[in-house]
């Protein structure tokens, strides 16, 4: 079978070989074959610390580990003994070998300047974005001087450093920074909101944040200050104080931004501009040893209660996995012309362990592009620049998400095509399923047919990659993120733990310990072990496993199949949000007695989100309100300011009561189900549904 349409039903079963490096144009591959890649599986299973051991070999250590793993299930502590610095390894250590006027990062800026020379014929490019590239001595004395400004704040080995800016170059020039002297890193998405941002905060007991004036998004300017001055507010009311903001021009020539003076207080905060703080510290930093055990950083995501949760990441065993993911996922090998992108928001895991840490660490540069793929906006809502960056810095790796792959189908053929994308040679995919049509669309028109699609699959507490092909050794097949990495010992499991046959639905689970494993949810011991080790055990040894909470099968072949969250949470484009955090911001406003919130599957989005909402009449009465679309948009907007753009409801819907089960409990199935039947919103503004009956029809089967 190579490459043809058997069947386009249900089951999948297209399949594309691993293409030949000849073939592809790529020098080698680091696995070349199937037969490679499952001897090397079947030993990193078998010699686990041998495997690893030479795993973290590839990273430079100030002491070697002493052992290689300690296991109490589920505690983890990897290459113990050892210490080394992810700063160092990320741009330090090629400093020294030699390397320091490569360039490690590519930035374009997303607003266009008039071009001052050759003006083009064609108006669409008359303007030129603005770009800068910073070579690995550029980032060495830059997180030097940050890092030193970080110091004379107080920061120290062990604190949280919160993270809140665009995607500017001084973005990875803060997070290098901080693991330059042993501090952690929480980096928070740019798109959410001051209440969001408060709550990380003060989850991680975070006195620093670094932030910028605004950051640039579709032409228009995201208020990142203002929204750090809001959550301020927010944490001083809760008796947390942030003693420094430390803030980034980055749009004040557009919108002259809340004026303040390196020294100013906010309250009790004391502001400081970086270019007053940073661009005169002594680039004179070394990097501090840290234990291989010592947290890297906290990444906060959805779970299925309403607080988001502080994923624990530690230095050694992450930085491993991460440098052994990024080279064998996308082959990457330094000095060979690559120049990778990966399209997500540093904000997000994959922008920390495949923007930053995994190209950095294996001296491939990388680029970073500050804002959206359509801008300048063509008609219809268009754009093509991503394939504008693609052309004019001959990329070689682009990975990004299905539901951005979605929006480039349906902004039609024509665009890619207008664009040299012949230097391309392997492409990725990440954050939920792809589905087959999608992937063939990335295949043909971005791939050339001739690009192996790499469907990652993997999460925030993973890591790095966990299930994926390798470009030279694993042929794919549209849907599927094929077989484990290596090291990674994946099973479909029943509930009692038995392994199931092929094409049985089951949980994805992962039986043996990883490095790159989180090693805990911070501050809370409770729901580390309830949410991924307390549903799935070794049924002869008793060994709990980890769950992902994501449904999913193999096939005859030990391809895996995702199917999806089994959990109360939804993936919208790709983000994790938890029902609870939309349904508490709901209830926080003062019409709502009680909301649900579900998933609807969605053509671009994978799954938005549905709100069904039951009022307080009283409420409604005294202020002359009925529930209407201007109650249904004000209620969406409300949203958006409580938890950010993300989790505004494609639906809201009126009810007369939420369906329950005998025991109180949201009969949520239901919902799903109701929701997925109707297009959309009953626009009969007065009639609120009644669920009563069809709730009692299924309150035995819930
Ligand atoms: C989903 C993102 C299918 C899955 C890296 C997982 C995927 C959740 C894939 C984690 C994929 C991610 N195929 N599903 N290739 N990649 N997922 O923590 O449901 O934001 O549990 O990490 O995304 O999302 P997270």
């Amino acid at each position: 079978m190579t490459g043809q349409s058997i069947s386009s039903s249900l089951v999948e079963r297209r399949t594309f070989p691993a293409p030949s490096a000849a073939k592809l144009g790529v020098g080698r591959f680091h696995v070349e074959s199937l037969a490679d890649y499952h001897r090397l599986h079947a030993r990193s299973i078998a010699d686990p610390a041998g495997f690893w051991g030479e795993e973290a070999a590839k990273l430079s250590w100030f002491k070697r580990w002493d052992r290689v793993l300690d296991w109490q299930a589920p505690d983890a502590r990897w290459f113990v003994g050892g210490t080394l610095n992810a700063c160092y390894n990320c741009v330090d250590r090629h400093v020294q070998d030699g390397h320091g006027e490569q360039v490690a990062i590519v930035w374009e800026g997303e607003p266009l300047s008039p071009r001052t020379h050759h003006p083009a014929p064609d108006s669409r490019y008359a303007h030129e974005p603005e770009l800068r590239t910073l070579t690995y001595r550029d980032l060495q004395q830059q997180t030097s001087r940050a890092a030193n400004a970080l110091r004379a704040m107080g920061v120290k080995k062990g604190d949280v450093v919160t993270i809140y800016m665009p995607m500017v170059p001084e973005l990875a020039v803060a997070i290098l920074a901080c693991v330059r002297i042993g501090a952690a890193h929480s980096v928070i998405f740019g798109g959410f909101a001051p209440h969001a941002i408060s709550e990380r905060v003060m989850d991680a007991h975070s006195r620093v944040i670094i932030t910028a004036d605004g950051g640039y998004r579709r032409g228009d300017i995201v208020p990142l200050l203002k929204n750090v001055q809001e959550a301020l507010e927010q944490t001083a009311n809760h008796g947390h104080i942030v003693n420094h903001v430390l803030c980034l021009k980055r749009t004040a020539h557009q919108a002259p931004s809340q004026r303040f003076s390196t020294g100013d207080h906010l309250g009790a905060t004391v502001m400081h501009w970086w270019h007053d703080v940073v661009d005169s510290a002594s680039d004179a930093c070394p990097c501090v040893e840290m234990d291989s055990e010592d947290m890297l950083f906290l990444l906060y995501t959805s779970g299925s209660t309403g607080k988001p949760k502080g994923i624990l990441h530690t230095t050694g065993g992450y930085l491993t996995y991460v440098n052994m993911t990024a080279r064998l996922t996308f082959n990457l090998m330094p000095d060979s012309g690559q120049l990778f992108w990966c399209s997500a928001d540093i904000g997000w895991v994959t922008g920390h362990s495949y923007v930053l840490y995994g190209p950095l660490m294996n001296r491939v540069p990388t680029l970073m592009y500050e804002g959206a793929p359509n801008f300048p906006t063509m008609e219809n809502g268009r754009g093509d620049r991503f394939w504008s960056i693609i052309a004019r810095h001959r990329v070689t790796h682009f990975y990004t998400a299905p539901t951005a792959i979605r929006t480039f189908m349906k902004w039609g053929d024509d665009l890619p095509a207008r664009h040299d994308m012949s230097s391309l040679r392997i492409l990725g995919s990440v954050g939920e399923p792809i589905n087959p049509e999608a992937w063939m669309w990335f295949h043909e028109h971005i791939g050339r047919a001739k690009c192996p699609i790499v469907d990652t699959y993997w999460q925030t507490e993973t890591g790095g990659h966990v299930c994926t092909p390798l470009p030279g050794a694993i042929a794919t097949k549209p849907g599927s993120c094929t077989v484990p990495m290596l090291g990674i010992d994946a099973a479909i499991v029943n509930e009692q733990g038995q392994e199931l046959g092929p094409n049985q639905g089951g949980l994805f689970c992962i039986r043996k310990p990883w490095p790159g494993m989180l090693r805990g949810v911070y501050g809370n011991r409770e729901r580390f072990i309830s949410n991924y080790w307390g549903r799935l055990k070794d049924p002869h040894t008793g060994e709990p496993w980890y769950f992902s909470a994501d449904g999913a099968r193999r096939d005859e072949d030990g391809y895996f199949w995702i199917q999806g969250r089994i959990d109360d949470v939804i993936k919208v484009s790709g983000h994790l949000l938890g029902t609870m955090e939309v349904e508490s911001a709901l209830v926080s406003h003062p019409a709502v007695a009680e909301a649900a919130v579900v998933g609807v599957p969605h053509e671009i989005k994978g799954s938005a989100i549905c709100a069904f909402v039951t009022l307080k009449p009283a409420w409604l009465s005294r202020n002359g309100r009925a529930p209407d679309d201007a109650l249904r948009k004000e209620l969406g907007e409300h949203v958006v300011r409580e938890v950010g753009a993300l989790a505004r409801p494609e639906q809201v819907r009126f009810a007369e009561g939420l369906p329950k089960t005998r025991s109180g409990k949201i009969m949520r199935r239901l919902l799903r189900d109701v929701a997925a039947g109707v297009e959309k919103i009953t626009q009969d503004t007065t009639t609120l549904e009644d669920f009563s009956v069809v709730a009692k029809l299924r309150t035995d089967d819930e």
